[in-house]
């Protein structure tokens, strides 16, 4: 492990405002898990809905602080970042400016989520409004998005434009035999991949992995290529600069 710890950038950490966490017992357990994962930033990413007002910013920076205490508690270099897992709707940007949708980290980073069977060009259309905002998109889990995982031209076209994808974890977990796990190795090696997530929602079905996840990298693919999966694009996410 790198001396900077992992980034998790996708988790639903906070308690009681989705289907995460869903006390602080649980939040707490779950922070304990990321950090024995060797996690040292995790950024808080509650599901936001157009009809989910009850996410307002404020109230997801209350609870990160909070949230951030516990994780300190654990260890001084372990923070938690704010954030949303936005679910792709248009007019986003205005949502943002008006206070119901956070970036990552306060950054220009901003996970955006599509339905898996969004159409390609509705996603494309959408991740082009964001990028004209000065938004840096990431696709949630693009391992789901269908218009998406397989089709190498398309992954080429929403990057060349200024967008990044993210991976669960879990999704890299597979064996030899595990097609998916092999396509999201090769999109690994050809650079076409930012970031991995957790998306944990707990500590049973969907607990927060990331070191299981980088040995297994490690074993499957050049160091130099999880190096800048995992340190690289990291450092320049947290200077909030594009990669
Ligand atoms: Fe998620």
């Amino acid at each position: 492990m790198g001396h900077i710890g992992y980034l998790d950038l996708h988790s639903h950490i906070l308690p009681g405002i989705d289907d995460g966490s869903k006390n602080w017992d649980m939040t707490e357990g779950m922070l304990q898990a990321a950090y024995r994962q060797g996690v040292r930033r995790i950024v808080a990413t509650p599901h936001n809905y157009q009809e989910n007002r009850k996410q307002d910013n404020e109230n997801i920076r209350e609870l990160c602080r909070r949230a951030d205490e516990l994780a300190q508690m654990i260890d001084s270099s372990f923070h938690v970042l704010p954030g949303n897992e936005v679910l792709y709707r248009s007019g986003i940007p205005a949502e943002i400016e008006a206070g119901h949708i956070l970036t990552l980290g306060g950054s220009a980073y901003l996970l955006v989520e599509f339905f898996p069977n969004e159409s390609y060009g509705r996603i494309s259309q959408g991740l082009r409004e964001l990028v004209g905002y000065g938004y840096y998109p990431v696709v949630a889990h693009m391992e789901r998005v269908n218009a998406l995982f397989g089709n190498e031209e398309r992954i080429s076209e929403i990057v060349e434009m200024g967008c990044y994808l993210q991976v669960n974890c879990q999704s890299l977990m597979g064996g030899f035999f595990d097609r998916q796990a092999a396509s999201l190795r090769k999109l690994i090696q050809n650079r076409k991949i930012h970031f991995l997530g957790s998306d944990c929602h707990n500590l049973s079905g969907r607990p927060p992995i990331m070191e299981d996840c980088v040995k297994r990298l490690y074993q499957k693919l050049p160091k130099e290529c999880v190096e800048t999966l995992i340190y690289g694009n990291q450092e320049q996410f947290l200077k909030k600069k594009c990669i």
